[in-house]
C-alpha cells in the first residue's frame, strides 16, 4: 500500500483506550515536537481529558463509519489503539488508509492474542521456544488427556479473558476443575469454546516489548511485572500490580537471544501467513534452566509495563508510533533515560473480583510534588460534583523515577504513601525481588 514517506511535521493522533497505559501513553505524545492535536476515545478518564480533546462519535470496529469520517474530517494521521479487544475486533483494519497509519495490528495479526491456540501452532511451525502443549474443543478429551499426564499442566481459555483466562493448577482434581469451569460452566464465553493445555514450567517472568512496522523490529528495554495480587507473589492473578524497568535479569546475551530466536521469527512467521504486522508485540517470557521460553503473545503495550517504558522512552514518541504504522522504523532515534522506572498500582479493595468503586481520592499533588514521580490515571473519574474518585480496580499508576531500582522504589511508595482514598490497597515489594543478571565468570 502506498504511504507517505516523509514523517509529518504535525501527527493529529486519535488515541484509543481508556487505561493506566493510555494516559501514560498519551503524556508522551503531548511530549513529541511532532505532535499535533490529540484526541482520546476515553475522556472519562481525567488524565487523558487533562492531555486530548473528546471524541464525540462511536468508535465500533463493526460499525466504522462514523470514526471514520471523524478521522478524515480531523485529519487524523496516526491512530493508535492501546487495548487488545478493538484490535481483535478489526478496529485497525477499518481505520488504515494510504494517508493515515494506524499502530496496532490487523485482525489477522490480534490472533496472535486473541487465539492462544493458533498462537501456538504458529509457534510450533516456526520452532519458537514455548511451552508444550495441545489445544482442545471437547472437554471430555481435555479431561482425558490431563488425566493421562504425569506432570502438572496449566490451562488456558484460547480466546481474551482480560487477563483471567490461566490458571495454574496443582492437582489433576484442580485441573478438572478448571476445564469445566472454562468449556462446560463457560466463565469467559466463547473465549472458551478452545482451552490450551501446556506443560507447567518454572522460572522468573520478564515482559519484552518490541515495535514493529511489518518487518523491522526495535526491541523496548525489558520489564518485570508483578501480576499476583499480594505481595511475594501471593493471591489471584490480576492485569498486574506493578512494574518496573529496565530489568537486570534480562542481560545483553539473552535479550539477543530473545530477538534472534523468538521475536524475529514471529514476525517472519506472520509475514509468510501474510500478516504485515504493525504495532507492540509483547512477549511474557519464562526464563527457564532450558533457556527463554514464550508463556504468550499480547499485541499491544502491557498494562502496567507500559507507564515505566513511558516514563523512560526519550524521542518523539509520536513520530516513533507513526514510523512503525508506516514501515519506516528503521529510520527512528529512540533513546532511554539511564535511570531505573518503577510504577506501583494503587488498587481498589476487591480487586480483582469486585473491586469497590465511587471513593474520593485526595494526594495527587502531593505525590507529584515530590519530584520525578508521575500519577498515570486507571481507573478513576470525575463525580458529579467534580470531585475525583475511584472507579474500576486499578486506580492509579505511581511511577518513580530515580538512579537505582532500590531509589525508584522507594520514591513510588513514598509517593503511594500520600494518596488516600477509602480501601487503597498496593504491594509494597514491587521489584524488591529483582534478580541481577547472572554473572559470568
Ligand atoms: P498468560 O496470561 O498466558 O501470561 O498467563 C498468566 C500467568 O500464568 C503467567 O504470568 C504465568 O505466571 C502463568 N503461566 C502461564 N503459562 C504458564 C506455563 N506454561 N507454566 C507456568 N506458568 C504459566
Ligand atoms: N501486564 C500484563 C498485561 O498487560 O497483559
Amino acid at each position: 500500500m502506498p504511504r507517505p514517506r516523509t514523517v509529518p511535521n504535525k501527527i493529529n493522533t486519535l488515541l484509543v483506550g481508556g487505561g493506566g497505559r493510555e494516559h501514560a501513553l498519551a503524556w508522551r505524545l503531548a511530549r513529541s515536537p511532532r505532535m499535533g492535536r490529540l484526541w482520546v476515545s476515553h475522556p472519562d478518564n481525567p488524565g487523558l481529558a487533562s492531555l486530548g480533546a473528546a471524541v464525540d462519535v462511536p468508535i465500533d470496529a463493526k460499525a466504522p463509519f462514523r470514526i471514520q469520517r471523524f478521522c478524515d474530517t480531523h485529519d487524523i494521521g496516526l491512530v493508535v489503539i492501546g487495548p487488545e479487544g478493538p484490535l481483535a475486533a478489526g478496529l485497525a483494519d477499518a481505520l488504515r488508509t494510504p494517508a493515515r497509519a494506524v499502530f496496532g495490528p490487523d485482525r489477522a495479526g490480534a490472533r496472535l492474542e486473541a487465539d492462544k491456540a493458533w498462537a501456538k501452532s504458529l509457534m510450533r511451525a516456526a520452532a519458537i521456544p514455548t511451552a508444550e502443549g495441545r489445544a482442545f474443543t471437547d472437554p471430555a478429551a481435555a479431561r482425558a488427556y490431563v488425566e493421562s499426564r504425569p506432570d502438572p499442566v496449566v490451562i488456558k481459555a484460547a480466546g481474551l479473558a482480560k487477563g483471567k483466562g490461566v490458571a495454574v493448577p496443582d492437582t489433576p482434581a484442580e485441573a478438572i476443575e478448571a476445564i469445566d469451569r472454562i468449556m462446560v460452566q463457560r466463565v469467559f464465553g466463547d473465549a472458551g469454546d478452545t482451552v490450551v493445555i501446556e506443560e507447567r514450567l518454572s522460572g522468573p517472568e520478564v515482559s519484552v516489548l518490541a515495535l514493529v512496522d511489518g518487518r523491522t523490529i526495535y526491541v523496548l528495554e525489558p520489564c518485570q511485572d508483578h501480576k499476583r495480587l499480594l505481595e511475594g507473589g501471593a493471591g489471584p492473578n490480576t492485569g498486574g500490580m506493578g512494574a518496573y524497568c529496565p530489568a537486570p535479569i534480562l542481560d545483553r546475551d539473552t535479550m539477543d537471544r530473545v530477538e534472534r530466536d523468538i521475536l524475529v521469527p514471529v514476525v517472519d512467521a506472520l509475514r509468510r501467513d501474510g500478516v504485515d504486522y504493525r504495532g507492540v508485540l509483547y512477549a511474557g517470557l519464562m526464563l527457564t534452566h532450558g533457556g527463554p521460553k514464550v508463556l504468550e503473545f499480547n499485541v499491544r503495550f502491557g498494562d502496567p509495563e507500559c507507564q515505566p517504558l513511558m516514563a523512560r522512552f526519550k524521542g518523539d514518541l509520536a513520530e516513533t508510533l507513526w514510523r512503525a504504522a508506516s514501515g519506516s522504523l528503521d529510520g527512528a532515534s529512540i533513546d532511554w533515560d539511564r535511570r531505573t522506572a518503577c510504577c506501583v498500582v494503587l488498587a481498589s479493595r476487591g480487586y480483582p473480583d469486585a473491586p469497590e468503586t465511587g471513593h474520593e481520592i485526595t494526594g495527587i499533588e502531593e505525590a507529584e510534588a515530590m519530584g520525578d514521580v508521575i500519577v498515570f490515571h486507571a481507573g478513576t473519574k470525575r463525580d458529579k460534583d467534580g470531585r475525583l474518585v475511584t472507579a474500576g480496580g486499578r486506580v492509579l499508576s505511581v511511577t518513580a523515577l530515580a538512579g537505582t531500582l532500590a531509589e525508584a522504589r522507594e520514591l513510588a511508595n513514598g509517593a503511594c504513601e500520600l494518596i488516600r482514598f477509602e480501601g487503597k490497597h498496593w504491594r509494597r515489594d514491587i521489584g524488591a525481588h529483582a534478580l541481577p543478571a547472572p554473572s559470568r565468570a
